[in-house]
């Protein structure tokens, strides 16, 4: 579908919706009117196919307690082994209302009390708080800079899981905020890493239908046909790519018996829900139905992102827009314009924006902003403007 076709069909007013990133805005921003480019979900409704599924759904009238139906599965598996080569198996499926959530299950699940887990920043904030929240140890490892994108530092990764003892890995694939879709090589690199380390890697792969540069998306699972897949428990959501967060769906993947033993084990003990009714329609609805919408997506994300580098980089060449291959986050450093210790008050009140700021994904990240592309060409047009004229003055 054409950019300007899927804007007008889709884009919707969320302000006065109990949107977050709209209606919550005052709380983190200390103002309402500020240009929301925040909160990782999107300005635009989901694919009809979704709608109509849920409209169906509700007129039935009753929402007891519902089992997972085997179209759910089919559709899931099929949308996962057509696109990106991921043959999943329904024994190893499991279901959460969000991945963050599933994530703080796993760690605490899988690890001790003081146990070391590893991270790599800069990257989403909720990693540190569900390793410092479940009172374990963090341990950093820096992905390195290298032009206009990033890689990981494989040797301080190792050596750091050496030094450290370190039990889990969480990694981000994609990699938000710094837009990277990790190779089959370099992932390959890093679970051979886990597997001499003995460190289990949680691949938080929710942005992996998000997939707008050349790269294509590999899941952890899948590498050296899945050689490495016992020593990984993936999570993922519909809810990233369709704009569903609220409908709390989410799934766990563990291919390896044991440890699916000690996740089920461990939910049972913490009567942990398994997902959601709504969540499920409508995922399943977006699996059959949605790959037009996405496509449609694809150019509204893509053009935003070629839109704002080019118009920041021309009248600022000191700024650095990284690479955009995956996710709909733009991540730029801003540090060699605007002071980074007068960034969080020239954004908000000069620009007006209210986008994240990189110190959010960690130290490492200030000086940075980080631009959330999936709203209207007019709103990072508005975007560009004003962070421009801010930085002029
Ligand atoms: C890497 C990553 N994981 C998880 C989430 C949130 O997922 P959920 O709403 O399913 O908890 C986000 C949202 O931005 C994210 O970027």
């Amino acid at each position: 579908m054409e950019l300007t076709e899927f804007v007008e069909k889709y884009a919707v007013e969320r302000r006065q919706s109990a949107s977050v990133k709209w209606d919550g805005m005052k709380d983190k921003f200390g103002s309402n009117d500020l240009l929301p480019l925040w909160v990782a979900d999107t300005e635009f409704k989901v694919p009809d196919a979704v709608t109509t599924a849920l409209q169906e759904r509700i007129a039935h009238g009753a929402y007891g307690y519902s089992l997972t139906p085997d179209s759910y599965y089919e559709a899931y598996f099929k949308w996962q082994k057509s696109r990106y080569g991921t043959e999943l198996e329904r024994d190893w499926m499991r279901f959460g209302t969000g991945v963050v959530q599933s994530l703080s299950v796993l760690v605490s699940c899988l690890s001790e009390p003081g146990d070391a887990v590893m991270l790599l920043q800069p990257v989403y904030g909720p990693f540190m708080n569900v390793i410092v929240s479940n009172e374990r140890q963090p341990v950093v490892s820096n992905l390195k800079r290298n032009g206009t994108h990033y890689e990981m530092d494989l040797a301080d990764i190792q050596a750091k899981m050496k030094e450290k003892n370190v039990k889990l890995l969480l990694l981000c694939s994609p990699h938000n905020p710094v837009g990277r879709v990790w190779g089959s090589s370099e992932l390959e690199d890093l679970l051979e890493i886990c597997r001499q380390e003995k460190v289990l890697l949680i691949s938080d792969e929710i942005h992996h239908d998000l997939i707008v540069g050349q790269r294509p998306f590999v899941s952890a699972l899948s590498i050296k046909n899945g050689y490495y897949r016992d020593n990984v428990i993936m999570l993922d959501s519909a809810s990233k790519t369709f704009n569903l967060a609220a409908l709390q769906n989410s799934h766990v993947i563990i291919p390896n018996p044991q440890l699916r033993e000690r996740y089920d084990h461990c939910i049972e003990r913490l009567h942990d829900p398994a997902g959601s009714l709504l969540g499920k329609v409508a995922s399943e609805a977006a699996y059959r139905h949605g790959a037009k919408w996405l496509a449609g997506m694809f150019s509204v994300i893509k053009h935003n992102y070629e839109y704002l580098k080019k118009r920041l980089t021309t009248a600022f060449p000191q700024i650095t827009v990284y690479d955009l291959e995956g996710t709909y986050l733009a991540w730029i450093d801003l540090s060699q314009v605007i002071p980074p210790e007068k960034l969080e008050w020239v954004i908000k009140h000069r620009a007006r924006l209210a986008v994240d700021f990189g110190e959010e994904f960690g130290p490492v990240g200030k000086g940075f902003i980080r631009v959330n592309l999936a709203t209207t060409p007019a709103n990072i047009e508005k975007a560009a403007d004003a962070l421009c004229a801010a930085i002029q003055n």
